[in-house]
């Protein structure tokens, strides 16, 4: 049986040897050298099963060798435009990428590239670095950007803290997910503005789109106390809106609101 998922198309078993197998196959786990790792993004459901796999005459590893997520290793297959965030010399290649361009961009969540590789390709001075923690976006983002020189995909979980002060001349967050039930785990939380504050160069920007009032509204009044609010959109038309990204798309094709917020450094220097 074969079963398509975020980690591919993998080979199901046919007999009921292992209906654990199969779950730990379709939570994403795999192993490469005999320890278990699973996607991300399936990191709750894999660790359920395995718990579960402990316990039982299906826990030998010597079933989970054939389950292998074909992303985790292509993502070292472009180190040009594509790197894993677990790389120790990570801030020391931000700095020498940035330092051939006039200004740096950041796009934390980059999803499939889309918005990403747009603002790169209009953009051939400046450098573009997207965030993105799951392995497919992230490679397909480098996948779809053949040839553009400024633009480089990080894959793994935002992190501001890579940029020296000043350094950024914009930052684009498109629809982040909301985290309902666990607000702490928002991108745009504290430590984000903090940080977003200290990187934005004195005209930098910082430019929020989302579908979730919930989430704007929060958003809106710790921006405010931080940065100079300089448009405000609440169910912003296509024109408004700009760019339609992947999601935004998604989201208009179900009539859903779209809220636009941008702010400005509020500092001169
Ligand atoms: C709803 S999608 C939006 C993608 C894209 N920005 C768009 O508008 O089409 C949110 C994306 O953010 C990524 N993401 C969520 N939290 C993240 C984090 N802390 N670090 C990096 N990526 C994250 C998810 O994997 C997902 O691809």
């Amino acid at each position: 049986m074969e079963e398509e998922s975020e980690l591919g198309k993998v080979d199901m078993p046919s007999d009921n040897e292992s209906c654990l197998t199969a779950k730990l196959c379709t939570a994403g786990a795999y192993n490469v050298s005999g320890s278990f790792a699973c996607a991300d993004d399936a990191y709750p459901q894999t660790q359920k099963v395995l718990k579960l796999a402990k316990h039982s005459v299906f826990g030998d590893k010597r079933f989970l060798r054939r389950w292998i997520n074909p992303y985790l290793e292509k993502i070292f297959s472009i180190p040009d435009r594509l790197i894993d965030d677990s790389d120790k010399n990570l801030t020391n290649i931000l700095s020498e990428r940035s330092s051939e361009f006039k200004e740096t961009f950041i796009e934390p969540c980059s999803g499939s590239g889309a918005h990403l590789i747009e603002l790169a390709r209009s953009n051939p001075e400046a450098f573009f670095v997207g965030f993105e923690k799951r392995y497919k976006r992230a490679f397909r983002t480098a996948e779809k950007s053949d040839g553009l020189k400024n633009l480089l995909v990080i894959r793994g979980e935002v992190d501001l803290s890579l940029f020296k002060d000043s350094s950024t001349a914009g930052v684009y967050l498109n629809f982040p997910d909301p985290w309902e039930k666990n607000q702490k785990n928002r991108v745009l939380n504290k430590i984000f503005i903090d940080e977003l504050s200290r990187i934005l160069a004195p005209n930098g920007f910082f430019s929020y789109k989302t579908d979730h009032k919930d989430s704007f509204e929060s958003a809106k009044i710790a921006l405010r106390e931080r940065f100079l609010i300089t448009n405000l959109i609440e169910n912003a038309s296509k024109e408004e809106s700009g760019f339609q990204t992947e999601f935004e798309g998604l989201f208009r094709s179900k009539n859903l609101p779209i809220f636009v917020l941008r702010v400005k450094q509020n500092r001169s220097n």
